[in-house]
């Protein structure tokens, strides 16, 4: 049975979300990056059912989600440095991770049994007022299967999960379309661990530069797998022109299949970006040629994500 699913800005909608979320059940929620799968992070069992609904390897911690610094502070040990990112940032695209407070009312599970824990405050409306209306914290992996491209529609999130979960809000298109940037902070050394929504310069007018995961001593975020966000085509990079048997996802002024922002506009881009994707692949090619994206910006993390879907499989 498909989940249903209902207008996220109506209140009714929203008590009856909380009210499945208490139960137990799972819940499609938007947010400003992507659509996540809410549950009670208090909760092992489930936690558990959202793991297995994915198919997510447990050692693969998830985000618990917030309402604000205050929530959080419940959570997790703030360093100066931390809580200056919180406020600069918070609610929007960015995950810190943090030590988690011994008493953290957030099941093991939820963090993948580490000593620390990955917290968000997304700006989305609607996330917030699912926060507020249920109370306390909740997991929300991106709401894919695991491996698969993630959802920037509430469709996204029925034709991947919608017979595992109990209810999916629906908010329209994900305005950043792409997750949150993810950040450790270790006393007032910042690592960025996955590039995401909010962009490296953005974070580092605040950080100064953020070392990279791996160097030294840093921790490394154990969801960083190699192949992930791929759709059912082969991907090829830095296409200029579509090969045979393949359809061309553009950027900027050229001809191709589908363009990402025929003006070049990385924020543009990184809006469409999944959707694209699941466009292209849905029309049955052999190969999805990309064209080549500026490092710059957003645009890092759009070619992270294309790395990632053009990466073997195995
Ligand atoms: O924008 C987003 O972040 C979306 C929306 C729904 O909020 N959520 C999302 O969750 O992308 P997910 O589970 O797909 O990605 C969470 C990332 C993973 O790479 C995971 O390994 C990392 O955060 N992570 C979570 N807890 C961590 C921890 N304690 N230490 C290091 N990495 C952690
Ligand atoms: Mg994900």
């Amino acid at each position: 049975m498909t989940a249903p699913t209902l207008p996220a800005s109506d209140s009714v909608a929203q008590q009856t979300a909380a009210h499945i979320l208490r139960e137990g059940g799972l819940v499609g929620m938007p947010t400003e990056t992507v659509y996540g799968l809410a549950g009670n992070a208090a909760e092992a069992d489930t936690v558990a059912k959202l793991y297995a609904a994915k198919g997510r390897p447990r050692f693969n911690p998830l985000i618990a989600h917030v309402t604000g610094l205050e929530m959080a502070q419940t959570l997790a040990e703030f360093s100066p440095l931390a809580t200056k990112l919180a406020q600069e940032f918070w609610p929007g695209p960015l995950t810190l991770v943090l030590p988690k407070l011994p008493n953290a009312p957030i099941c093991d599970l939820a963090n993948a049994g580490l000593d620390t824990i990955a917290l968000r405050a997304p700006r989305h409306d609607a996330a917030r007022a699912l926060l507020k209306t249920f109370g306390g914290p909740l997991v929300a992996p991106s709401a894919n299967k695991s491996g698969a491209v993630s959802p920037t529609t509430a469709a996204h999130v029925l034709e991947g999960l919608g017979d595992q979960i109990d209810l999916v809000l629906d908010g329209g298109a994900c305005p950043v379309g792409l997750e949150s940037a993810v950040v450790a902070v270790e006393g007032d050394r910042a690592t960025l661990l996955r590039p995401g929504g909010l962009d490296r310069a953005t974070i580092e007018a605040i950080t100064g530069p953020l070392a990279a995961p791996g160097q030294t001593d840093t921790p490394s975020s154990p969801g960083m797998l190699k192949s992930h966000y791929a759709p059912g085509a082969a991907i090829r990079l830095n296409a200029d022109t579509a090969g045979t048997g393949e359809l061309l996802l553009g950027f900027g002024d050229m001809e191709c299949d589908l363009n990402l922002s025929p003006t070049g506009d990385l924020a543009e881009a990184a809006t469409r970006l999944f959707a694209a994707l699941r466009e292209l692949d849905a029309r049955g090619p052999d190969t999805i040629g990309i064209a080549p994206i500026p490092q710059t910006g957003l645009g890092e993390a759009i070619n992270d994500r294309l790395q990632r879907a053009a990466a073997p499989r195995d």
